[in-house]
């Protein structure tokens, strides 16, 4: 099985998907997986629902759709968090352990925070009025080819690029980049923030180190903009706390997260990691 880090470095979003059904060995850790999510880095454990497509639309008279932007996913997972300033980075990060857990699996995703009907999971999730679904993903296997609208480049990002290592982290403050050092373990836990997927591409993800301290913020996009149902670039920001940790529990490096602004910088601050 892949480890951790390989698996994010190998994960891609796969919008067509193979007709080929889950077997039951699979779906039952699948059903583990949602039953048993992380909790954020703020403290919030999201509710998870896995959708088999013809049965939900059978017994619940919901359609699915994702406006043709995924095609041929026969499963979903979709989830809720209680609302609060928060809730999208914990449901982020919980989605995320996911979303790897089932890279390592064989299984293919696609983060889709737009193009699904949020009602339909409304109705599969019974939410209350203090819950919203940040985002949902297809679960499947891969289809050999790419889909028709991806063929012709009619997706919105080009999914395989990203920033160089030296824009987005920094030592002490903004004007001082960290170049990488593959034998340093918290470069390759930053390698792995590098690599995460984001909302249109647009990798807000920034670091700054100070001592011990890593502090994470948000370098906002006004083409991402926040919705009522959701902050995308907050669960960008979840997505990529996740692959910081999962990065670190593998290179068995040890610390916690905190919550104090450093007033170091003008970006959106989110939360600070104390490495030990
Ligand atoms: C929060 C979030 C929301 C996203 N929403 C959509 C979406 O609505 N539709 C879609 O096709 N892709 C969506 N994506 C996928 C991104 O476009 C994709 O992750 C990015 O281009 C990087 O490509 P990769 O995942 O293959 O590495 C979303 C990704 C994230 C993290």
């Amino acid at each position: 099985m892949l480890s951790y880090i390989e698996a994010i470095k190998i994960r891609r979003s796969i919008r067509n998907y193979d007709k080929k059904p889950i077997d039951d060995r699979l779906l039952m850790n699948v059903d583990n997986l949602l039953k048993n999510p992380a909790k954020g880095p703020f403290g919030n454990k999201p509710r998870f629902v896995f959708v088999e497509k013809p049965a939900a639309r059978e017994q619940e008279r919901v359609r699915l759709g994702t406006y043709g932007f995924i095609t041929h996913a026969a499963y979903f997972i979709g989830g809720c968090i209680e609302d609060f300033e928060f809730s999208e980075v914990d449901y982020g990060y919980s989605l995320e352990r996911i979303i790897i857990e089932l890279t390592r699996l064989g299984l293919g995703t696609c983060w889709v925070g737009g193009t699904f009907k949020r009602k339909d999971y409304e109705i599969l999730l019974k939410t209350t009025e203090t819950e919203k679904i940040p985002c949902i993903t297809p679960v499947g296997f891969k289809a050999a080819k790419k889909s028709l609208r991806e063929r012709m480049g009619l997706v919105l990002t080009d999914g395989s690029i990203r920033n160089d290592f030296n824009t987005l982290f920094f030592e002490n403050d903004v004007n001082n980049p960290i170049q990488f050092n593959p034998a340093d373990k918290y470069h390759q836990a930053l390698e792995c923030v590098r690599r995460a997927p984001s909302a249109v591409n647009k990798q807000p993800w920034r670091v700054i180190k100070k001592d011990n301290k890593y502090h994470f913020y948000i370098m906002r996009d006004k083409m991402v903009g926040k919705t009522k149902s959701s902050d995308l670039q907050k669960v960008d920001l979840g997505i990529a706390l996740a692959h910081f940790k999962l990065a670190l529990e593998e290179q068995s490096a040890e610390g916690k997260w905190h919550i104090s602004n450093p007033e170091i910088c003008d970006m959106e601050y989110v939360i600070t990691w104390i490495g030990e």
